[in-house]
């Protein structure tokens, strides 16, 4: 039986196709481990988003390489490279690396990859060889509510890739060049993975995609005219989406991540107020506030959009968290631009906030611009926001002492609340014997920056030693 191993890098969007060429392998009767240095096939799939990650994904695959040049069993090993950075830089790369690499694979041969690994051994590959490339052409897949896969995420929360691809013209962003464009699954097909995961015991079912507000929207773009009555069968919106998984009967929560600020509309605020297991928590990459950076990174809205929208969700959500992220240093950012940002954080007290440094990516229209900002700049900035977060943060922090919270509890000792997110966000920590993998009502009793210290309703203060030696 072939033993394959497989590291997943990137996002959870990166993570759902490690998970499908985990179930395809499993349908092929191959075995899938944890160890690389015992299998006979590893997978490394990689990221490109930004140059630190195409760095991590280089390093993987050498360090993989390197490994298997130890035993003579090893020197057999196959090693492929799937994901974001094949799918950008396989021809660049198939000369790099030559030695390393035996084959690439993009996106869309997720679902193939084991008549590939199949392929692989039926044929031996000549010593000036170049290793195998079976991208063809731009990204068009899309998984649906049956294509196998196997989850890689604990058994009570899961990601949902509800479309994918992105028609959004970002001057800082390669990965609508890397996933193609933006293609949205039928609301059918996503009720239908949603039915099945609650009836496995999930307990959290986390929408994304590049841009989740965009979803169904794609199939309004291909009516003849706006006149042409929408194909429902292909899929509607978000709203009737989110009313749908609203619907299924069971206790947990809907998280929405990777929403476009320019998709939003009252019938989503709306919607998701009279949704009770939508998490009263939104993911909403605002990237600047400044008009200047708005429009030279063409985010389709505006600084007084923008503050409006904000205004909205806040008025029409009661209690929403509100996660965003800002790139500082992008071309032409001046020491008004950052000053119109600071503010703006100031003000809109962000409960989640992540800020990036620009990253100038081969390929991308920002990447041309005129006045690149020089990086200790970029990194004065960065700690800038940084700074001024903590300190909202842990005024955020501060008003959940004395509240009680309905939380879901990740691993002995650690548990999250309907404002974080998965990997992203705070941890609420509570005592060990609290139930993995179970909704619990706490009580907050402290918190140290980011993260959250509580007890069970009711418990007594006394408690509260055994949530600290969690941490
Ligand atoms: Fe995700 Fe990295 Fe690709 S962030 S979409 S894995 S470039």
């Amino acid at each position: 039986m072939i033993k394959v191993s497989l590291i997943s890098l990137g996002c959870a969007k990166n993570l759902v196709d490690s998970e499908i060429m985990v179930g395809h392998l499993h349908q092929a009767g191959m075995a899938v481990i944890p160890d690389a240095e015992k299998a006979d096939v590893v997978i490394v799939n990689t990221c490109s988003f930004i140059d630190s990650s195409k760095e991590e994904s280089i390093g993987h695959i050498l360090e993989v390489h390197q490994n298997r040049g130890m035993t003579k069993r090893r020197k057999e090993q196959k090693l492929i490279v799937a994901g974001c950075m094949s799918q950008r830089f396989s021809k660049d790369l198939s000369s790099s690396l030559h030695d390393e690499v035996d084959a690439f694979i993009g996106l869309d041969q997720i679902t193939k990859v084991a008549p590939i690994i199949e392929g692989l051994y039926a044929k031996e590959r000549g010593k000036d060889e170049a290793p195998a490339n079976f991208i063809e052409g731009k990204s068009t897949y899309i998984p649906d509510f049956d294509t196998p896969r196997f989850r890689l995420t604990p058994k009570h929360f899961a990601y949902m890739k509800i479309a994918e691809g992105c028609n959004h013209p970002c001057t800082f962003c390669i990965i609508p060049q890397i996933r193609g464009r933006h293609r949205s699954r039928t609301v059918a097909s996503v009720v239908a993975e949603a039915r099945q995961l609650v009836k496995e015991g999930v307990k959290e079912l986390n929408l994304i995609s590049q841009d989740t507000t965009f979803f169904g929207m794609d199939t309004w773009e291909q009516r003849p005219n706006p006149r042409t009555p929408v194909d429902s069968s292909r899929g509607t919106a978000l709203t009737t989406l989110l009313r749908e998984l609203n619907a299924i009967e069971g206790d947990f929560w809907i998280r929405l991540l990777y929403t476009h600020p320019a998709h939003w509309s009252d019938e989503l605020i709306k919607t998701i107020a009279e949704c009770p297991k939508v998490a009263r928590y939104i993911d909403i990459p605002l990237q600047h506030i400044s008009d200047n950076m708005l429009e030279r990174m063409q985010r389709e809205t505006s600084g007084d959009y923008i503050r409006d929208l904000l205004k909205r969700i806040r008025a029409g959500i009661p209690g929403i968290a509100i996660r965003t992220t800002f790139i500082v240093g992008f071309p032409g950012e001046t020491e008004a631009d950052i000053a119109e940002l600071c503010a703006f954080i100031k003000t809109t007290k962000f409960e989640r906030l992540g800020v990036f440094r620009y990253s100038q990516e081969e390929g991308t229209r920002g990447a041309k611009m005129p006045d690149q900002i020089l990086p200790k700049v970029k990194e004065a900035r960065w700690h800038t926001l940084m700074g001024l977060q903590r300190q909202i943060a842990a005024e955020v922090s501060k008003s959940y002492v004395g509240q009680t919270l309905k939380v879901l509890v990740e691993e002995p000792g650690v548990a999250r609340g309907e404002a974080d997110a998965p990997d992203i966000d705070g941890r609420v920590y509570v005592p060990r014997e609290l139930p993995v993998g179970e909704f619990v009502e706490v009580k907050i009793t402290g918190y140290q920056d980011y993260d959250l210290l509580a007890l069970p309703k009711g418990e007594k203060p006394a408690e509260f030693k055994v949530a600290k030696q969690a941490q």
